[in-house]
């Protein structure tokens, strides 16, 4: 018997159960035993474990060093028509029994912390969250299957009124016993509850619990061992009394193994069988009584009191006189011995199944003797002492190689709950420090628009030249492409990457050389590349894509008016960039090379993009920095003269909020990336969507919450400490939906972390708040853009594409959509579409770059 049980529980571990199971291997988010540094006071409620009553307890935990305090408790019998009703009528009794208790301490009614015993197969999803999947055990309420049974118990709390008790943890008796073992010679791993029914729970390796995606550590399960036996398996085993007490129990069919050991259903074996034998003619001189054929009337505590071996005789004569029976001689000692072999089958049946769950222990440890502890309790232990003693030889008898110690429970489990609820509790702490950190980073509707209305307002004074923020820099391209620009030339762009040295002759220091190092550095990557591709000796014209604020006065004029996204070359600023590579080109011999546009990022894709679709008519880039750019009218633009025809404009919305208009949204951790970045006070709009800061942004909220003792166990790392570890492809990584958990482990201990799985999900939480929040700035960006464009051409209704490119938004899982979700909600009245381009700044440089020569050849002509 015990190797069916042994591969049903295997099964059920890996899943592939049926539906019809033998035994469910229940995981609880019990995932240690206690420390015993757990403490404060807290009220248990038991419900199910023993047969019609519902106990209430007060707990006092006192950590470690404490001396251990007896916990106070009541007692209440639930009426039969509540076991059998509307389950919200059990639930309310409930929330009564615990006001009635609470009345008579000294307690106040605000801020109790609940853990609910609750005996009964459940789904878990949570320490506090159960949904009951069927009733055992003579309860059989309506409308509580398929719900959660903690649900149940705040609203009748509520309902009820009188205190304030917030359900912290939810847990089954086995695990209370469990959980409540002091901790003696070894770790105890394993509780066995036999009282009204029986089932036990023990400490698995999570890598074996298939519906848990989790490959460290423990987890406690129960095994649910009373529906063992309901797929058929026990079958020969099963006598005519068995069937006969199936047949007329509240759920016939089911718990099948549960009918022959726990405490509801021993009396009533005993009694079948004695009516059995007094049909024969066996006993009571062949008569039966009305007593003796009603069910029920032979109960758990009868039967252990005929069995006593000093009493025992006594008890049954009058036992047996009070049902209506004429005891003969010879009857009592029968009864005495019907009784025993009743009991000995349960306590035989019982270890054998203990037995299997030890070799899997055994097993999954690998250990040649496995030293265990086992936590029992149950009123089937407390009132029939033999019952210890036969499951402890048979349990020796199965599993030689175990060395098993029996611990009987204190105070009935009521403790380990408590223990559950502390660990619980500190949970829901965590959680709430958590969700109150990154409750900045989630902006409602009314905030979005207002950072949408401030960016308008920005952009509009911006363009007459007023102060503001934002700069709205007019790019001298005057119309997207029309597709006629066949022209070759060749684009130089400039952006961290193509400095490194991987990917032409290498310099130390490329992002703060100085200016002229750093521009004869580029021209020996142009020099390289011309050979490289077999163009050395042409004269070919330069388009250099530039992703700095430039002022222009032309197309191939651009003074840098300051560095962006840790570039800092010296005494650069404010000078004229194609005249630098020009003077670059100038001291390398021999090289021809006519540059004749400069060309910011944004503008790049834009045009190409454009070239594709003639609505693109903006912009957009969120990589490393994020800016946009887009198509306005030449009448708004203070700087350069004319009323008529368009020009696209260089938002530079990276400097948005450096006057300080996005106070209230920065967050004190925006405020830290900021201090430690190499332009402090500068790009505040950038430093909350880029990809350059993103990672940064969440290692400072990890420092945080790792010194609140939420995260990490509280332990600083020096990993944690170090800056830019964080990498922007982390977040991308880490967000996608397609890893597992455990996934998103890995790639954090790859960055040297080591951390639970709780940890896991909560750096997940904080990568989502954040980049959440960079898209939606984002999106409210744009949506001010698409906006503007919309009034200046008086439509009701705009139909605009915009080219974007950057890592972030193509690499990330979720942050195209969020951007262009807000876009939808603030701007609804554009119909926006969004075209990725594939090195779009780059081909759009090119066609900038084409449009200029034929410029400048007309004008030649
Ligand atoms: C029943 C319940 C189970 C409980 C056991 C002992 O088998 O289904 O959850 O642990 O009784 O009370
Ligand atoms: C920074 C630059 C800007 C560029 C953007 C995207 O914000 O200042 O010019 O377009 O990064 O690369």
């Amino acid at each position: 018997m015990g190797l069916f049980l042994l591969d049903s529980m295997e099964q059920a571990l890996g899943g592939q159960a049926s539906p019809a199971s033998a035994v469910r291997m229940l995981p609880t988010y019990v995932g240690s035993i206690p420390h015993g540094t757990e403490q404060g006071d807290f009220v248990v409620l038991e419900l199910g474990a023993t047969g019609a009553s519902l106990r209430v307890l007060w707990v006092t935990l006192m950590g470690t060093g404490g001396h251990r305090m007896e916990p106070r408790s009541q007692e209440f019998v639930i009426p039969p028509e509540v076991m059998l009703g509307p389950g919200q009528q059990l639930f309310d009794f409930a929330a009564h029994c615990l006001s009635e208790f609470l009345d008579a301490l000294p307690v106040g009614k605000q801020g109790l912390q609940l853990g609910f015993s609750f005996s009964f197969p459940c789904h878990q999803t949570g320490l506090d969250r159960s949904t009951l999947i069927s009733w055992t055990k003579g309860f059989r309420c309506s409308g509580v299957e398929g719900h959660d049974v903690v649900h149940l118990l705040r609203d009748a709390i509520k309902r009820h009124g009188a205190y304030n008790i917030d359900v912290v943890a939810v847990v089954n008796d086995t695990v209370g016993t469990m959980m409540g073992c002091e901790p003696g010679v070894g770790p105890c791993e394993v509780g066995l509850v036999v009282d009204t029914g029986t089932n036990a729970c023990y400490m698995e390796e999570a890598r074996h619990v298939a519906v848990l995606d989790e490959d460290r550590g423990r987890v406690c399960v129960s095994v649910e061992w009373g529906s063992f036996g309901d797929d058929g398996v026990l079958g020969p085993m099963l006598t005519i009394f068995d069937h006969a007490l199936d047949r007329e129990s509240l759920n016939p069919g089911a718990q099948r193994f549960e009918k022959m050991i726990g405490g509801l259903y021993l009396g009533e074996l005993v009694r079948l069988v004695l009516v059995h034998l007094a049909q024969r003619g066996v006993l009571f001189g062949g008569c039966t009584s009305p007593a003796l054929l009603s069910r029920g009337s032979i109960l758990l505590e009868h039967v252990a009191e005929m069995e006593d071996p000093w009493a025992g005789a006594a008890r049954v004569h009058a036992l047996l006189q009070d049902l209506g029976l004429n005891v003969g001689a010879s009857d009592v000692e029968l009864v005495q011995y019907v009784c025993a072999a009743v009991f000995t089958r349960a306590a035989r049946l019982c270890a054998a199944a203990l037995a299997a769950v030890l070799s899997r222990l055994q097993h999954s440890r690998e250990q040649q003797i496995l030293q265990i502890a086992v936590a029992t309790g149950g009123r089937v232990f407390e009132q029939h002492p033999s019952f210890l003693s036969i499951l402890q030889e048979t349990v020796m008898l199965l599993t030689p190689e175990c060395d098993v110690s029996f611990i009987p429970s204190v105070d009935g489990g009521g403790r380990g709950v408590a223990m559950v609820t502390a660990v619980a509790a500190r949970l829901a702490a965590h959680r709430h420090l958590l969700e109150e950190t990154l409750a900045p980073f989630q902006l409602n509707h009314e905030q979005l628009a207002a950072v949408q209305a401030q960016m308008r307002e920005a952009m509009v004074k911006g363009l007459r030249g007023e102060a503001s923020s934002l700069r709205m820099l007019p790019t001298y391209v005057r119309a997207t492409p029309d597709g006629s620009g066949k022209d070759v030339c060749f684009v130089l762009r400039m952006w961290p990457r193509a400095l490194d040295s991987r990917e032409g002759p290498g310099l130390d220091h490329p992002l703060t050389c100085p200016t002229l190092q750093l521009f004869d550095h580029i021209v020996d990557c142009i020099v390289d590349f011309q050979q490289k591709q077999g163009l050395s000796g042409q004269s070919l014209p330069l388009g250099f894509t530039f992703s700095f604020p430039c002022r222009q006065l032309g197309l191939d004029q651009g003074i840098l008016l300051n560095w962006t996204k840790g570039f800092s070359a010296s005494d650069c600023e404010g000078q004229d960039i194609v005249c630098l590579l020009r003077e670059a080109i100038g001291r390398r011999q021999a090289v021809e090379l006519n540059v004749v546009a400069i060309v910011n990022d944004t503008v790049g894709t834009m045009m190409s993009c454009g070239y594709e679709d003639p609505r693109c008519e903006v912009g957009l880039i969120v990589g490393t920095g994020t800016n946009a750019c887009y198509m306005e009218e030449l009448r708004n633009v203070a700087a350069v003269a004319g009323d008529s025809g368009q020009m696209c404009i260089n938002m530079e919305w990276g400097a948005f909020g450096d006057d300080g208009s996005l106070g209230l949204l920065r967050t004190c951790f925006d405020a830290s990336v900021d201090q430690a970045s190499i332009n402090p006070g500068k790009q505040s709009f950038e430093k909350m969507i880029s990809g350059m800061y993103l990672g940064e942004i969440v290692r400072h909220i990890l420092l945080h919450l790792t010194s609140l003792g939420v995260l990490f166990r509280g332990q600083q790392t020096q990993r944690l400490q170090t800056r830019d570890i964080f990498k922007t492809k982390f977040l991308s990584e880490i967000e996608s939906d397609s890893l597992a958990l455990r996934q998103v482990r890995a790639i954090l201990e790859d960055l040297g972390l080591s951390l639970t799985s709780d940890d896991a999900l909560m750096v997940l939480e904080v990568c989502q708040a954040v980049s959440q929040r960079a898209a939606q700035l984002c999106g409210a960006g744009v949506a001010a853009v698409v906006e503007k464009i919309r009034e200046n051409r008086g439509l009701e209704e705009l139909t605009v594409s915009i080219g974007v490119d950057g890592t972030l938004y193509k690499l990330h899982p979720h942050f195209s959509s969020l951007v262009a979700a807000t876009v939808r909600e603030l701007a609804p009245r554009c119909v926006v579409t969004f075209l990725q381009s594939e090195d779009g700044s780059g081909k759009g440089a090119a066609l900038v770059t084409a449009v200029a020569c034929r410029l400048a050849q007309m004008a030649r002509v």
